[in-house]
C-alpha cells in the first residue's frame, strides 16, 4: 500500500490523517519522516481525532513520551502513545523511556524522528513521510505499509 496525498493546508493535513487512522488496529506503529515543521504532529493530531483521544496532541519537543487515551470504533478504550525522538543522543534512550511499552503492547504509537529508530524500527509499520511542497503551506504526505 502506498498512498501520496498534497495538501494545502493543516486542514487538509489532518483530514488525510483522519481517513488514514480508520486503517489502524491495536499494536500498529506508525513512523513519520520529514524535516522540521513539515507536518508530523499535525498529522498524529488528524490521527488522534479519529481515534476520539481525549487529550489535545501538542508537539511532545520537549516531553519524549506522551499517553492519550482513545477509544476504537467499538468504542472501547484504546492506547494512543506519541514518541517525539528529536531530541534523543542514543538509542540507548529509548530503552530508558521503556520501547517495550509502546511497541509491545495493544495500543497504537506514533513515532516522530523515526530515522532515530535504528536497529529498533519495527518490521511491520506504516511510514509517513511528510515533505514541504512549492508553496508555503503546500505539504507532500506519503503513506506506506512496510512489511518487512
Ligand atoms: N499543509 C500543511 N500541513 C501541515 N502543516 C502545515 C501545512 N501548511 C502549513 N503548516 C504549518 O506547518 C507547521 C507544521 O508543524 P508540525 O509541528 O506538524 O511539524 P513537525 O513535522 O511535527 O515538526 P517537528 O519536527 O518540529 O516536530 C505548523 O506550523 C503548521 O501550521
Ligand atoms: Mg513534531
Amino acid at each position: 500500500m502506498i498512498v501520496e496525498e498534497a495538501t494545502q493546508s493543516v486542514q487538509e493535513t489532518i483530514a488525510v490523517a483522519q481517513t488514514f487512522a480508520r486503517l489502524l488496529r491495536r499494536g500498529d506503529i506508525v513512523a513519520l519522516y520529514g524535516d522540521l515543521g513539515s507536518g508530523k504532529t499535525q498529522f498524529v493530531k488528524g490521527a488522534c481525532k479519529a481515534l476520539h483521544a481525549a487529550a489535545s496532541v501538542v508537539s511532545p519537543t520537549f516531553v519524549i513520551l506522551h499517553r492519550y487515551e482513545g477509544r476504537d470504533s467499538a468504542g472501547k478504550e484504546l492506547l494512543i502513545y506519541h514518541v517525539d525522538l528529536y531530541r534523543i543522543q542514543s538509542p540507548n534512550e529509548i530503552y530508558d523511556l521503556g520501547y517495550e511499552e509502546f511497541f509491545g503492547g495493544e495500543g497504537i504509537t506514533f513515532v516522530e524522528w523515526a530515522d532515530k529508530l535504528g536497529a529498533l524500527l519495527p518490521k511491520r509499520r506504516y511510514e509517513v513521510h511528510c515533505a514541504y511542497g512549492e508553496k508555503e503551506n503546500d505539504r507532500t504526505i506519503r503513506i506506506e505499509l512496510i512489511e518487512e
